[in-house]
């Protein structure tokens, strides 16, 4: 469960993120949809606690991100799209281990997830490879594994398949299904809007920082009067792109 409070960030005089409350459920997939500069990624990293909100705040399970940073980490996987950012000189198990041992797991515990993982995800050819010389699909695999592995009851994704191609896109996707299937709470943020209609049940469409429309893209649809999600998107939000 996500429960975002009116939550504000303000860099100056740029109201990156401006009032917006909503709440995520357990097996649920919300989008975030805005043009660029909306303040989708400003949220995201909010939520992850790497970065502090000037208004509002938020809980994830419970936990407040102002006052129960470490908890709240504990409880939220994070995959977001563009450079993964792992440690070239180790191999994909020991990045996976690394993060599993700051987020507080066992040995044992680490050893089980991973192996878990490996099987899951396809990586017995790899898995104990150092990641520098990896293909971005392989890296993507990495990414995912160690997104996971403390078992968060909560996923954050920000434009996860980014630059990848078909089948490294497709294997993120089925992944957020599995994550749904698992009962979290889930946050994506796309560009993508079949994708978005693939995986959302509900879509919060946000322009410079607020809130313009929620629901379900059915009821979108019908509210517009239009079969087309892009349509109804740039309805709500393009106007504004001219006079910026
Ligand atoms: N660290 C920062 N310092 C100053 N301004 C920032 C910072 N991070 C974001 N902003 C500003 O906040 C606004 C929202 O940015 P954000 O990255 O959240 O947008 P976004 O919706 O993720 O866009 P995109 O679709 O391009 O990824 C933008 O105007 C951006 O320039
Ligand atoms: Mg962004």
């Amino acid at each position: 469960m996500i429960e975002v409070n009116s939550l504000s960030k303000a860099f100056k005089e740029v109201k990156a993120v401006d009032n917006i409350s909503f709440t995520v459920k357990s097996g649920e997939i919300v989008g975030l949809l805005g043009e660029n500069g909306a303040g989708k990624t400003t949220t995201l990293r909010i939520l992850a606690t790497m970065l502090k909100p000037t208004g509002g705040t938020a809980k994830v399970n419970g936990f407040d991100i102002l006052t129960e940073d470490s908890k709240v980490r504990s409880q939220i996987g994070i995959l977001f799209g563009g450079e993964v950012g792992l440690y070239d000189r180790l191999t994909a198990r020991e990045n996976i281990r690394y993060f599993a041992m700051l987020n507080g797991l066992s040995k044992e515990e680490t050893k089980e997830n991973i192996d878990e993982l490996v099987k899951a995800l396809e990586m017995e050819e790899y898995i104990d490879r150092r990641v520098g010389k990896f293909s971005r699909g392989m890296k993507q695999k990495v990414a995912i594994a160690r997104s996971i592995v403390h078992n968060p009851k909560v996923m954050l994704f920000d434009e996860p398949t980014m630059g990848l191609d078909v089948t490294a896109a497709r294997i993120v996707q089925n992944f957020i299904f599995n994550c749904k299937e698992q009962n979290k709470s889930i946050i994506f943020s796309s560009h993508s809007m079949v994708e978005v209609e693939k995986l959302c049940d509900r879509v919060i469409i946000i322009n410079k920082g607020k809130i313009v429309e929620s629901g379900t893209i059915n009821e979108l649809k019908q509210k517009y009067n239009n079969k087309d999600l892009e349509e109804v998107f740039i309805s709500l939000i393009g106007g504004d792109t001219r006079d910026k």
